[in-house]
């Protein structure tokens, strides 16, 4: 059999995942401050799928630092409910088609370990990372483990992401997240639709900083709201606000000309109604200029 060869992606959009492009943004800005501001550190992302956020982290990796990656590609799961959460989400995931779109974008793969997250502290040491995002199990019990570890891999100022703090389909992945915003101290600095950014120190300075980034951002709307006593900010693209405000006014124009279609018809309606009563009677009753012209006239 001739195995079809798969072009290598040309662009983060070309590999399938979960990243959409306020976080792109956002991962962005929280990568180049900490280089902005001279601050060192390793980067972890449990649970990478075919690549598309680790693509991303990896341009941010400095020659001193490490970037690891934790995913169980295609080894089994650790327990019953991951298993049957890895064969109904990732089951065609492969190490190697990560490792193919990785490198299409990077000379060299990040560390791997192939494993439950369960065992990331056995390779990333504590207070070494700068960035770490939480993207692999939905389930409370990892991800609720995963966020521990985050606040041992990472110092005060470091940043985590949690992925899916919100969705419909993971209210284990919020349990955990308010959990440990409530009783561990995570301290949330912006949501976004899909994804929590926090630091398990002081939130203010990079809060700020955030601010200030977004103000000048016309592709980006922000507002802040008050969360148990903190400022959370709300972050979110423009541009599917204004696709969506394009849609409702294109409805809008349909609804109007389908109503002036529906007043032409019964206008219509009347004349034809009138026409064919007066011409039942005479068809000089009719005004001139509705008389039938006849050629020879
Ligand atoms: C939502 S995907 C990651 C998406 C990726 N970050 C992106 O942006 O495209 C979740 C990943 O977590 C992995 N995973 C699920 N349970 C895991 C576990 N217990 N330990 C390690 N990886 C796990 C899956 O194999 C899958 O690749």
């Amino acid at each position: 059999m001739i195995r079809e060869e798969t072009k290598p992606p040309a662009s983060l959009d070309q590999i399938k995942g979960w990243f959409p492009k306020v976080d792109q943004l956002l991962f962005t800005w929280f990568l180049e401050r900490q280089e902005r501001l001279g601050q060192h550190g390793d980067l972890v992302e449990l649970g990478s799928y075919l690549g598309k956020s680790a693509v991303l982290m990896g341009r941010h990796l400095r020659g001193d630092e490490n970037f690891t990656v934790c995913d169980l590609f295609d080894s089994e799961a650790p327990d019953d409910s991951n298993q049957a959460e890895m064969n109904g989400s990732y089951s065609t995931l492969t190490r190697q088609a990560f490792e193919a779109n990785y490198t299409a974008f990077h000379d060299r793969l990040p560390e791997i370990v192939q494993a439950p997250t369960s065992q990331i502290l056995e390779h990333v040491d504590p207070d070494s990372c700068r960035f770490v995002h939480v993207d692999a199990s939905h389930l409370y019990e990892h991800v609720h483990a995963d966020i521990d570890a985050s606040h041992v891999m990472l110092p005060d100022d470091g940043v985590v992401v949690c992925d899916d703090y919100r969705s419909e389909h993971t209210p284990g992945v919020s349990a955990a997240v308010w959990e440990a915003v409530a009783v561990d101290g995570l301290r949330p600095i912006c949501v976004t639709t899909q994804k929590l950014y926090g630091v398990w120190g002081d939130m203010e300075p990079v809060q700020k900083d955030l601010l200030e980034w977004l103000a000048g951002r016309e592709d980006l709307w922000h507002e802040v709201q008050q969360v148990a006593g903190r400022p959370l900010v709300r972050v979110k693209g423009k541009s599917s606000s204004a696709k969506k405000d394009e849609v409702a006014k294109l409805k809008e124009r349909l609804a109007r000309t389908e109503r002036k279609l529906a007043d032409t018809r019964d206008e219509l309606r009347c004349v034809r109604e009138s026409v064919s009563f007066r011409v039942g009677r005479s068809v000089t009753a009719l005004p001139r200029s509705m008389r039938r012209r006849n050629p020879g006239e």
